[in-house]
């Protein structure tokens, strides 16, 4: 969601530099993009809606002379998705060149005024009265006065990269999204994220909420809303760029899939010593928290489920965005467990700096070195998953489950059983994979459906949740996780001739009472899909997921993944970049 590229440096091809920034951020998702190069004393515009393809763009554009520029790849949250929307956005005298991550909460009423003082405005963004603000400003300051009195009157979670005609500085603000500084021995670059900066310096400087950055000759950074000045403290990372490419597959979603044994594999055997640790953290700790979004959600509700049955200990759970208005009642005591594929995701970060203020301890299983949660945390766990790249996030996923199911057999000194069972899930997953291809008449019944039920109870209970979510995600049809017992409660009066449902009936406690749900809707004409080891006579279709014990949760979710995949591919859908969705979601 969302990508800021900016430049300034001795290559006087500033506009390429930005380009190629900006095809970093790509994976991030977005749906229009632009680039202000500042040459002459002026800004010239490039934007355009879709994807970045150089062949459209003006082919001066990138002949220009420049050693400044600054660029945007924009996931649209107010106007839609235009040209005139995109991002860089300008004053009235085209001086001042902003882009801008976020959501500027008071836009309104600061568009009314401006509006008043004779502003003219060309989108429907909440971003354009920025630089039309700065501009007021700068009747009465110079550049950066005029950028940090413009910042403080914004309300929300936002981060800002402007530039000057009239000025070889780059100013950033930021209260909300990140934004990272790289400085190398020729140039100043500043990003929404450390991967595109990588590949010129690893020398970065992450600023911090409420400052703002002033590159130029050299870097100065500026609390807000005072304007103290901070110490500036570059530190060189030791991470090696990560790169990805489908390889042989057709999609990075189905390589990904792909990928889940062996990461599994991984987790099991070199995980022992971290999940030890922070057992104990958790033993420690009075009253434990998971948090996390979408699917990092789902993870986060099967491990309160492996810690009562594996560990005896209580562990609640909460949709990151949630948990905002229920911090009333955390101590210093308290211990966040953080689930986040990107680490970057704003409904978690921002619960997390409230937990920071108050004192409790921060434990982030994320998936990405050096991300925004990733850093405020206290203790850090990778995922080990490698980079992922389809929005639909697949082995991200499994690798949390694994993790968690370690820790809690940790807590119980059991850890060789989980890896064992984890080694035993990696081949069964093996084994699925390798018979992808029977379930096309599964697929066949799905892709006509409309509607599609997803039931189980206990962890997989978050299976069905997790499963719905997938198929919705990239296949756009209507899905809904339920726990086996909620079904008579509501759900069952959509139930008629021909429903398709998916039923998670493990080899546990779950089983009689899974099934027993399955023939309610069977009963009523409903179309059972049953992952199970055991082909029982209700079901129409079976899946064959033998025993994982504990580990099951890992291994059925893959013939769903599967499913998902095949529908979308055989709808003529792209499911690694789903419509409206974003791999990085730094938006609230
Ligand atoms: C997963 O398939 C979704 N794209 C989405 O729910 C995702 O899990 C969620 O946005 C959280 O992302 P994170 O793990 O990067 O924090
Ligand atoms: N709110 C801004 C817009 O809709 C910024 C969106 C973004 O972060 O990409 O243009």
């Amino acid at each position: 969601m969302c990508g800021i590229f900016g430049y300034i440096g001795k290559n006087s091809n500033a506009s390429k530099e930005v380009l190629n920034g900006l095809r970093i951020l790509e994976y991030r998702g977005y749906d229009s993009w632009g680039i202000a190069t500042k040459t002459n004393k002026k800004f010239v515009i490039e934007k355009h809606v879709g994807k970045i393809d150089e062949a459209k763009t003006n082919s001066q554009f990138f002949d220009l002379l420049s050693t400044l520029s600054i660029g945007h790849t924009r996931w649209a949250t107010h106007g839609g998705v235009t040209r005139e929307n995109a991002h860089p956005h300008l004053d009235c005298s085209r001086t001042i060149a902003l882009v801008h991550n976020g959501i500027v909460e008071n836009y309104e009423e600061i568009k009314k005024q401006l509006v008043k003082r004779g502003h003219i405005f060309h989108s429907a963004t909440d971003t354009e009265i920025i630089p039309h603000l700065i501009e007021e400003g700068m009747k009465t300051n110079g550049f950066a006065t005029a950028v940090r009195d413009a910042f403080n009157q914004l309300e929300g979670m936002n981060a800002i990269v402007v530039a000057y005609a009239g000025s070889s500085e780059i100013i950033a603000a930021k209260t909300g999204s990140p934004l990272v500084i790289g400085k190398s021995k020729d140039a100043l670059y500043i990003a929404s994220d450390a991967s595109s900066i990588l590949p010129h310096t690893k020398n970065l400087l992450f600023l911090k909420d409420n400052t703002m950055a002033i590159l130029g000759g050299k870097v100065e950074i500026l609390s807000l809303p005072e304007g103290k000045k901070e110490k500036v403290k570059f530190e060189t990372v030791s991470w090696e760029e990560e790169t990805s490419t489908k390889g042989a597959f057709s999609h990075f979603m189905l390589k990904e899939i792909y990928e889940q044994p062996r990461i599994i594999r991984n987790i099991a055997k070199t995980y022992k010593d971290s999940v030890l640790d922070l057992a104990k953290t958790i033993k420690n700790a009075k009253g434990t928290f998971f948090i996390g979004a979408g699917t990092a959600a789902y993870a986060g509700i099967a491990g309160t489920y492996f810690f009562s049955k594996t560990a005896g200990k209580h562990v609640n759970m909460s949709f990151a965005s949630e948990f905002t208005y229920l911090l009333d009642f955390l101590t210093s005591k308290s211990l966040i467990i953080a689930l986040s594929q990107s680490g970057e995701t704003i409904d978690v970060v921002e619960p997390l700096t409230q937990v920071k203020r108050k004192g409790g301890t921060i434990v982030a299983l994320v998936n990405t070195q050096g991300s925004t949660i990733y850093r405020m945390s206290d203790k850090k766990l990778l995922l080990g998953a490698g980079i992922e790249q389809a929005v639909a996030s697949t082995k991200a996923y499994t690798a949390k489950l694994s993790i968690l199911l370690m820790i809690a057999y940790a807590m119980k000194h059991d850890v060789e059983n989980a890896s064992s069972q984890l080694m035993t899930t990696a081949l069964e997953i093996e084994r699925i994979l390798k018979e992808s291809k029977k379930l096309k008449p599964i697929v066949d019944i799905l892709t006509r459906s409309e509607h599609i039920y997803v039931i189980g109870r206990g962890v997989s209970y978050s299976s069905a949740l997790e499963a719905a979510l997938k198929i919705k995600e990239i296949t756009y049809i209507h899905a809904e996780g339920l726990a086996g017992g909620e079904l008579k409660h509501g759900a069952l009066a959509l139930i008629s001739k021909g429903t398709p449902c998916i039923v998670f009936a493990p080899n546990d406690e779950t089983y009689q009472s899974i099934i027993s749900n399955a023939t309610e809707i069977k009963s009523r004409g409903g179309v059972i899909i049953g992952i199970s080891p055991k082909k029982e006579a209700i079901f129409d279709h079976w899946i064959e997921v033998k025993d994982c014990q504990d580990a099951v949760s890992i291994a059925q979710i893959v013939p769903v993944q599967l499913l998902s995949y095949q529908i979308a591919v055989k709808k003529g859908f792209d499911p690694d970049k789903p419509r409206n969705l974003a791999k990085s979601v730094t938006v609230k």
